[in-house]
């Protein structure tokens, strides 16, 4: 499967929701996730989004964030169309401590 990581946050750019063929995208305040289950590996969203923050979770490292997706996949709404960024977004792609400042 893809995961969200943590450079979605407050960057929300949903590009990734307009080319999913599965709408296996999930929407939280600040953030979106992957539904585990639900995705294919076909691997269109991970060079759509602008922050990067889109992983196939083969890399290593990414226990955490494969937890979180298929945590909240299963508490948050699905989300099948893109709306606008944040219009802050620019300012925090690369911010560091994204999780704990601002997860929701
Ligand atoms: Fe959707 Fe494909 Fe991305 Fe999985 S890898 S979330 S199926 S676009
Ligand atoms: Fe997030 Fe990137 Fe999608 S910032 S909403 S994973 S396009």
């Amino acid at each position: 499967t893809y995961v969200v990581t943590e450079n979605c946050i407050k960057c929300k750019y949903m590009d990734c929701v307009e080319v999913c063929p599965v709408d296996c995208f999930y929407e939280g305040e600040n953030m979106l996730v992957i539904h585990p289950d639900e995705c294919i590996d076909c691997g269109v969203c991970e060079p759509e989004c602008p922050a990067e923050a889109i992983k196939a979770d083969t890399e290593t490292g990414l226990e955490k964030w494969l937890e979180l997706n298929t945590e909240y996949a299963n508490k948050w709404p699905n989300i099948t169309m893109k709306r606008d960024a944040p219009e802050d977004a620019a300012e925090h792609d690369g911010e560091e401590g994204k999780l704990e400042k601002y997860f929701s």
